[in-house]
């Protein structure tokens, strides 16, 4: 890695673990190294799949001291988000596609502002970055997904990896330090290549709990290819242009 660029930061998403002993699998995290803990909530209706509400959110915080990620794909952000910011996540990220009006958009967002909580706004394969363009001087993160929500497990994207720099310069520009996370089909092959468009968050599901693979060494994988990436950008060729840019004003913003 460059002096003084960031650690790509692994965000582990447990939508693949055994819920029937969460401990065990917090511990297992902890000590694979991942810096953060991503929960996937899904309500059957914004996406197909069912998942989990903000009690095991809540017993995640009484869990661990990781912080946490909630990701939620449901259709009604405004009205469930008070729940999930009363559990104490590190941020709360919704879908900028979620079927609410704007008004609502923005007041979920103030909400978990007001409670001191980071909030983002995640993009659908189908939605271009510039949605939620005009709401970057208030989002903490962008997260470009690279598989079609609802379920772990898919194969990632690759057309979906510029979507990565596009989010980490619009966030660059407006300078509050917000951090662009990866989510959906991320493993040890794919890392390098959202380390190329300068990812700062990999969220990693299926790939942490494959049966006889050791996570801990996944996470170190994760964690050097997409750094390898990130590097290979800043010292490369013509795919080169702009990245010292994006350095420079990723040095003064990823630090969360
Ligand atoms: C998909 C979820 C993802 C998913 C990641 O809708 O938002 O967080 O669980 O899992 P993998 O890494 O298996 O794609
Ligand atoms: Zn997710």
């Amino acid at each position: 890695m460059s002096q003084g660029a960031p650690r790509v930061l692994i965000s582990a998403s447990v939508l693949n673990a055994d819920f029937s002993r969460l401990d065990r699998v917090v511990h297992k995290l902890e000590r694979a190294g991942v810096d953060r803990l991503h929960l996937d909530v899904m309500d059957g209706h914004f996406v197909d799949n069912l998942s989990f509400g903000p009690d095991i959110v809540a017993a995640f915080r009484r869990l661990t001291e990781l912080p946490l990620d909630v990701h939620l794909m449901i259709s009604e952000p405004a009205r469930h988000v008070d729940r999930f910011i009363a559990a104490q996540p590190q941020t709360i990220t919704f879908h900028v596609e979620a079927p609410q009006t704007e008004v609502q958009k923005d007041q979920a967002i103030a909400a978990i502002h007001a409670a001191g909580v980071g909030a983002g706004l995640a993009i659908s394969p189908g939605t271009p970055v510039q949605a939620v363009a005009d709401r970057v001087d208030r989002l903490d993160v962008i997260m470009v997904m690279t598989v079609v929500p609802g379920w772990g497990g898919q194969g990632f994207m690759p057309d979906m990896a510029p979507k990565i720099a596009e989010a980490r310069r619009l966030l660059s520009a407006a300078g509050r330090g917000g951090l662009v996370h990866v989510d959906g089909g991320i493993n040890h092959r794919t890392a390098e290549i959202v380390g190329r468009q300068g990812i700062d968050v990999c969220i990693v599901g299926s790939a942490l709990f494959q049966r006889g693979r050791d996570a801990s060494e996944e996470v170190d994988l994760v964690r050097e290819s997409a750094q390898r990436g990130r590097l290979a950008v800043e010292t490369d060729t013509p795919s080169a242009q702009g990245a010292g840019a994006r350095r420079s004003s990723r040095r003064a913003s990823a630090s969360a």
